[in-house]
């Protein structure tokens, strides 16, 4: 194979707050090592339109503690055709591009499979969302940080609720997977958490209350992952108002604030291991690869094993978490 001279780099999906960490790790480590880098803006859609532009170290500076991604992000639709594809190669020929490292999700992931297998150049993913979601890595960027702003969020609701007697019902990003909810669930001591991974009838539910809530709480949480398929915060609350009318019911929907905010330590030493291991792995011949952490230490999933493999929810914590909230 040949060397690799330059590497292109780019976010891509929702952002995660370490995406930051992540491109200054890919920058210098790249550097380190004597390639060239090149950013690439808003993800697929800058590779499509040409936004590509040389980084040099200094343009990394000062990055590690911000939220959000330097180098902006997109969903691109056009990247889903042949055609888009083909475009954006044509780029990357024109800038002597020979290798890519896509920060990003699950979706992300798709199309730099669909890409590197089209156009016989090197793909390396690295885990950035806040969901959590991706299979062969025990974290994802950005989980860290996103649970930990939910868990600020709710110790504040708590206070009023506990002020007013209220029983709140916060609903928490993740798209369709439950990992922000049950975390963030046993770190704020929630009532009860709905997950799509896991249906709680809303009988179950009821039960809970009453045992909980109705008979020795005054107040009390209940987190609700947005994926869940009881239609979400808002319809299970109507829902138990109801049933419980002698209680305040409220809703909270986090929302976009989760995606923000500086990382936490651990999202900024993720980010900066997983980039500096990105650059080893093409420089070690790899391709078609996602950058996971399995046990502390660093590991190569195949993008046909991240993309199509499921992963679970930690059975013992859920379990936990019923016992707990009791
Ligand atoms: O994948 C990250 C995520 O924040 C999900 O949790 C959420 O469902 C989705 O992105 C929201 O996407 P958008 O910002 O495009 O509305």
């Amino acid at each position: 194979m040949a060397k690799i001279k330059r590497i292109g780099v780019l976010t891509s999906g929702g952002d995660a707050p370490g995406m930051n960490a992540a491109i200054r790790a890919v920058t210098r480590m790249a550097i380190y090592h004597g390639l060239e880098v090149y950013g690439i803006r808003s993800g697929y859609h800058g590779m499509i339109n040409d936004q590509i532009k040389k980084l040099e170290s200094s343009h990394v500076s000062n990055i590690i503690q911000r939220g959000g991604t330097i180098l902006k992000t997109a969903r691109s639709a056009e990247f889903r055709t042949v055609e888009g594809r083909s475009q954006a190669f044509v780029n990357l020929q024109k800038h002597k591009i020979d290798a890519l490292v896509i920060i990003g999700g699950d979706g992300s992931l798709t199309g730099a499979r669909l890409f590197s297998d089209e156009h016989d150049i090197p793909c390396v993913g690295i885990p950035g969302t806040i969901d959590n979601d991706l299979f062969g890595t025990d974290y994802t960027i950005g989980y860290d940080t996103a649970i930990n702003t939910v868990v600020e969020a709710v110790d504040k609701i708590r206070d009023t609720a506990s002020a007013h007697n209220r029983l709140f019902f916060v609903e928490v990003m993740g798209r369709d997977a439950g990992f922000i909810a049950l975390r963030s669930g046993i770190a704020c001591g929630a009532e009860a958490i709905l997950v799509p991974e896991r249906d709680t009838p809303y009988p179950k539910l009821k039960k809970y209350l009453e045992t909980g809530f109705v008979n020795k709480k005054t107040s009390g949480i209940v987190i609700v992952a947005e994926g869940e398929h009881q239609g979400g915060a808002y319809e299970i609350a109507n829902k138990v108002q109801e049933d419980f009318s002698q209680y305040d019911v409220k809703v909270t929907v986090l929302g976009h604030i989760q995606r923000g905010g500086s990382p936490s330590a651990y999202d900024r030493v993720t980010a900066s291991h997983m980039g500096a291991a990105a650059v080893d792995a093409l420089l070690d011949d790899q391709k078609s690869v996602m950058i996971g952490i399995v046990n502390n230490k660093i590991v190569h999933v195949p993008f046909n094993k991240t993309i199509k493999a499921h992963k679970g929810l930690n059975e013992e914590l859920l379990k936990i978490s019923e016992i707990l909230s009791i």
